[in-house]
């Protein structure tokens, strides 16, 4: 089902970056005062009932929202980086890409054993990117309690790689 009163906020770019892909583009939420305090209520909303330590958001579109979010529940907030951009010791996680590969970090300090996690970006495609800061977040020995979007291209189908995580998205194009 779409959230049809947050999905007028979306504009779609066809054949961005690359012929084929037809872009969601989020600024044009973020930029309206009604999109950006509705999105941020529904995001919250999803996780307010749940004890959370630190919402850890992905580098760059996960920005956004990630402080808002931690801001409203009361908790820190962590950045996922792309490689070589944070200055103190990190753990790392490299996945595959459709040509190559690319890899996220997180300062090892970041997160403490058992830390209850938040993990947000703005959408779910192919799932790579969010399946390997899972794989990250647990290697430092954080555990996630829910991982929040706010778009899913659920005609990637990257749902089956979440298997037993609580994961939540606000707007699903089929
Ligand atoms: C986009 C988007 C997600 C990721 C989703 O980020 O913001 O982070 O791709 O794709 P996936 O589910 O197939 O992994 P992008 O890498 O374009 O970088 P940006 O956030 O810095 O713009
Ligand atoms: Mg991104």
């Amino acid at each position: 089902m779409m959230n049809q009163e947050l999905e007028k906020y979306i504009r779609s770019i066809k054949n961005f970056p690359k012929d084929g892909i037809d872009f969601k583009d989020i600024t044009t939420l973020l930029k309206d005062p009604k999109g950006l305090l509705q999105t941020g209520n529904a995001l919250y909303d999803f996780a307010k009932e749940i004890p959370i330590d630190k919402v850890v958001g992905i580098e760059s579109r996960g920005f956004f929202y990630g402080p808002l979010l931690a801001m409203k529940l009361q908790a820190g907030f962590v950045p996922i980086r792309k490689t070589g951009k944070l200055p103190a010791e990190t753990v790392h996680q490299t996945y595959a890409l459709e040509y190559g590969s690319d890899t996220i970090e997180v300062h090892k300090d970041a997160i403490a054993p058992g830390d209850k996690i938040l993990l947000h970006d703005d959408l779910l495609a192919t799932g790579g990117t969010a399946r390997a800061a899972c794989d990250l977040i647990e290697k430092a020995g954080g555990e996630i309690v829910q991982i929040s979007f706010i778009i899913e291209l659920a005609f990637l189908n990257a749902r089956e790689k979440f298997e037993g995580y609580d994961l939540r998205t606000l707007i699903r194009y089929d």
